[in-house]
Parts: C-alpha cells; sequence; structure tokens
C-alpha cells in the first residue's frame, strides 16, 4: 500500500554551509587499492605515471575532494623514508598490519601526483606507533618547506623543487585500538600528539591538524578518550577523528536501513565532547569532526595477506541496501554539517570500495551511485526540512520514519536538491514537496537508485543491476510536486538552476 508523505523545505531555514570536504576518500597500502587498483605501471591501462586510466575515469566521477592516505592501520608501522626517491632503491618490506610484502613504489610523491591528477586535495596519515615525532615533523619539513633544508633538498632532488603543500594531517590512526601498532593509552597518545602538533605547525603554520578520535562507539574507552585527548590537545588540533563502519549481520534489514539513527547518535555525542570541552577550557577555538572512515564493511574479512604482494583482502561486494545505508550516511553529514567538516568514504578501489578491478576491467558497485550523486548535486546550504511521513519498527531503534530526507540549496548557483530514502521494503511513498519560499519552476534533474531486492548486487557479468536512472522532470506549481518513491529507493530530485 502506498504511504503520503510531505517535505517542507524554506530558504529561510538553513542548518549551516556544506564543507566540498564531505565528499572525500580513503586510499590505504592495503590489499588492492593502491597496487592493481590505482596503480600499476605493467596494465595496458596505465598512464606515463603509472596510473590506471579507466579506474581513474571512474574515481573522476566520483571527485573525491580530499583523499587520505596511506593509513589506516598500514600507517602505524610506515616508514614514509621507504617511499620517497629512487624506485630501484626503495626497499621491499614486510606489512604487519595485513601481513603483505610492501614495495613501497608507491610513495608520498606518487600520492601527490595522484590527487593533482584528480583535482583533490592531499591528507597525510602520520605513523604514531613506530614513528616518532621528529619522523612527523620531517615529513612536513619533505612535504611543505621552501628549499635549503634537509628535507625539503631531499624532495626537490626526488623531482619535486616546489613544496607539495599538504595542509591536512591526521596524528596517527585508531590509537586507542588493541590492534593498532603500537597502540597508547589516551594520556601517552595525546602528550605525543600535542608534542608532534608543536614541531609540526612551527613547519608550516598553515597546517589543519585531525586529532585520532576513538575507532568507534563499540569501543571501551568510548567518548573518553576523546574527551581526554581533546582536553590535552584542544588549542593545537582542528579536527576530531571518527571511524565507524555499519553491517547487516543478523540480516535485519529493517533495522540496517534505519542506521542514520545510530549515525546521527555518533555525531550527536562527540559534538557534545566538543562543546564541553571549549567550555571547560573557556577557548575561542573550534574543533570539528572528520569522519575520515565510513562505509558499510561486514560481509568479508580476509585480512591477512599471506606475505604476498598486492593481495586480495576485504573486497566487499555491496548490494542494494548497502547502498541505501551509504546514501543515509550522506544525508546524515548534510544534516549535521555544521560540525562534521571532513569525511573519507573508506576505501576508493577495491578495499571495502565502489571500485573493483581486474586486470583489464573495472566494475561499479551499488554504493557508486548514491556517492556520486550526492557529490554532484549537494553544495550550498544545507536546509533544515521538515518530513511528515508514517514511521515502521525496527528491533534496534524503535519506531523510525520511512522517508531518510535531507536537503540543500545553493542561492548563488539558483541550485537546489532534495535527497530521499524510501526505508519500506514494500511500499511506495507518495510525496508532496511543499516550498515555504525559494520554490524552483522544475526539479529537472531526478536521479533514482532503486530494486526490488535488498541483496541485488553488481558483477562483472551483470554490471547494471544496480544503477542510477535518470527520471523525467518533474513539475513545481504552485510551489509544490508531487513524486512517487519506490520501495527500497534513494532519490535525488534537483532543480539545476537552468530551468
Ligand atoms: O579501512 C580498513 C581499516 O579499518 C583501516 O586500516 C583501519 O583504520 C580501520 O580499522
Amino acid at each position: 500500500m502506498p504511504f503520503q508523505a510531505r517535505i517542507y523545505m524554506d530558504a529561510n531555514r538553513k542548518l549551516g554551509e556544506i564543507s566540498p570536504l564531505l565528499f572525500g576518500g580513503f586510499a590505504e597500502h592495503l590489499g588492492r587499492c593502491i597496487y592493481g587498483g590505482i596503480y600499476d605501471p605493467a596494465s595496458p591501462h596505465a598512464d606515463e605515471d603509472g596510473f590506471r586510466t579507466d579506474v581513474m575515469q571512474a574515481l573522476r566521477e566520483l571527485n573525491f575532494s580530499i583523499i587520505r592516505y596511506p593509513g589506516g592501520n598500514f600507517v602505524s608501522g610506515y616508514n614514509w623514508r621507504d617511499g620517497v626517491g629512487p624506485r630501484d632503491q626503495r626497499p621491499r618490506r614486510r606489512e604487519l598490519a595485513w601481513q603483505s610484502i610492501e614495495t613501497n613504489q608507491f610513495g608520498t610523491n606518487e600520492f601527490i601526483q595522484f590527487c593533482r591528477k584528480l583535482g583533490a586535495e592531499p591528507m597525510m596519515g602520520l605513523n604514531f606507533g613506530t614513528g616518532s615525532i621528529q619522523d612527523a615533523a620531517d615529513l612536513v619539513e619533505y612535504c611543505n618547506a621552501p628549499v635549503g633544508t634537509k628535507y625539503a633538498d631531499l624532495r626537490a632532488s626526488h623531482g619535486f623543487r616546489e613544496p607539495h603543500n599538504v595542509k591536512y594531517w591526521c596524528l596517527g590512526n585508531e590509537m586507542d585500538g588493541h590492534w593498532q601498532i603500537g597502540h597508547l593509552e589516551a594520556e601517552d597518545y595525546a602528550k605525543k600528539a600535542h608534542e608532534a602538533a608543536k614541531m609540526m605547525k612551527w613547519h608550516d603554520p598553515n597546517i589543519k591538524l585531525v586529532l585520532c578520535g576513538s575507532s568507534g562507539p563499540g569501543m571501551p574507552t568510548y567518548p573518553d578518550w576523546d574527551r581526554i585527548t581533546l582536553e590535552i590537545c584542544w588549542e593545537q588540533v582542528d579536527y576530531l577523528s571518527m571511524h565507524y563502519y555499519a553491517g547487516n549481520p543478523h540480516n535485519d534489514t529493517a533495522s540496517y536501513l534505519a542506521m542514520a539513527v545510530q549515525f546521527e547518535n555518533h555525531v550527536d555525542t562527540l559534538a557534545a565532547v566538543l562543546r564541553y570541552v571549549k567550555s571547560k577550557l573557556r577557548s575561542k577555538h573550534d574543533v570539528f569532526l572528520s569522519w575520515d572512515e565510513w562505509n558499510v564493511w561486514y560481509k568479508n574479512h580476509v585480512s591477512q595477506g599471506g606475505w604476498t604482494e598486492a593481495p586480495h583482502l576485504l573486497e566487499e561486494i555491496y548490494n542494494l541496501e548497502d547502498a541505501l545505508v551509504v546514501a543515509q550516511w550522506m544525508n546524515v553529514f548534510l544534516r549535521k554539517c555544521s560540525v562534521v567538516k571532513i569525511a573519507c568514504l573508506a576505501q576508493i578501489v577495491n578495499v571495502i570500495a565502489p571500485i573493483l578491478t581486474t586486470a583489464d576491467k573495472i566494475l561499479k558497485q551499488s554504493t557508486f551511485y548514491p556517492f556520486m550523486l550526492f557529490r554532484r548535486f549537494a553544495g550550498g546550504s544545507s536546509l533544515d526540512v521538515l518530513v511528515q511521513c508514517p514511521k515502521y519498527e525496527t528491533k534496534q531503534f524503535g519506531d523510525v520514519p520511512l522517508l531518510d530526507v535531507s536537503a540543500c540549496l545553493d542561492e548563488a548557483g539558483g541550485r537546489q536538491a532534495v535527497f530521499a530514502v524510501n526505508r519500506s521494503q514494500t511500499d511506495p511513498a507518495v510525496v508532496e514537496l511543499v516550498w515555504q519560499s525559494g520554490a524552483p519552476s522544475v526539479l529537472d534533474e531526478v536521479h533514482q537508485v532503486a530494486g526490488a531486492d535488498p541483496k541485488a548486487a553488481n558483477s562483472f557479468e551483470q554490471p547494471n543491476v544496480v544503477t542510477a536512472k535518470k527520471l523525467p522532470s518533474v513539475p513545481v506549481s504552485d510551489a509544490r510536486a508531487v513524486v512517487e518513491l519506490p520501495p527500497l529507493s534513494f532519490t535525488v530530485m534537483a532543480a539545476s538552476g537552468s530551468g
């Protein structure tokens, strides 16, 4: 049975500016993300620098604004000096986090080239496991200092005379996790982060630092780790990292499709910690959230490489329900845009990724499409929409609205968009969109990801089972429009500004 719903929008009810850095990605030396994914000089698709052109083309469609690198768990055992300079002199190493062989043929300079080719901002992770504060400061000098001193000259000798000017730096990765190489207690981590931050900002006062937050709400230290480390490092840092991976391990699709409730709680908790610490310290400084690892990940836990190069690790296959969870996550980024300023989809190729490769082909997974649509249509200000719709019952979150919605308005460009997930597995929604101010004349860009089977997935044999389809324009009259959203669907209804 169809259900009725109404979405009210008002150009005057703005939640804040949508940071372009909310559309970031994460690329780790893990499995086939770098080698055999992004970088494969032996491939017939490789460009002059060894990047796979077919992969680059797909990444351009996702148009990542910022890319975090080189880890992840990998970074906590990584010596950045191994990955720079003449390739034939770079060491092969046993990489402990993923028990793989690291050839170091791809390193800092290749990563910067990769980002420049994509037009993405680099976000550099630092080794806080086996690495020292001196190693961290030296890497800032290597990347950002003008020539004339040891590490800047080393960079120049590697072919990069001009500084890379890397602005965003992560002070370690998941340092509260027992699985992390060099795992630390909160106070010990915070003291190290504080001293590293001082040295790094003395090298370059323009950099922005991300403090390593707790690895997730399931951690016993959450959210005390965040409070303690912020209290020590508040004035030195600009962002607090958050990580979370969602899943449907018990095949409870009703609850899984309500995951946005959990994502919002996670943000609200950490936003409260930020407010508390700022008040306690009587600070004028602000720290924001960097959700720099987020994705669905629960099906594939093959994480040990058996000491081989580029093993097949964490190659998760995504289906329709996963894509609907990704869409809700991005709705949450828009709704929480006043505090979440950076977000990185983990990861970008092969490893828990929207793109899979074989030696000569690529596959766009279901999750590719919601990300692509948000990247294309989300911008300007996020709007505080009012949604009236029935609720449904879930085991995990109680009663939850059947629709999950966000909206944005780019007044300068005359563009706006509504992003809506219909969580119902059986019923279409008949939705009336009502503008209290700022109505467009037509919704001329309507795109939808939908299907009858929540488990439907793309494969190399059948690559178009779950994709985004462009639908006919929807007329707006008297500041109202009516659309029908099928069950298990994600729909973008946008006015391009040209209509
Ligand atoms: O993205 C895969 C891994 O998940 C990362 O290396 C780590 O930071 C997290 O636990």
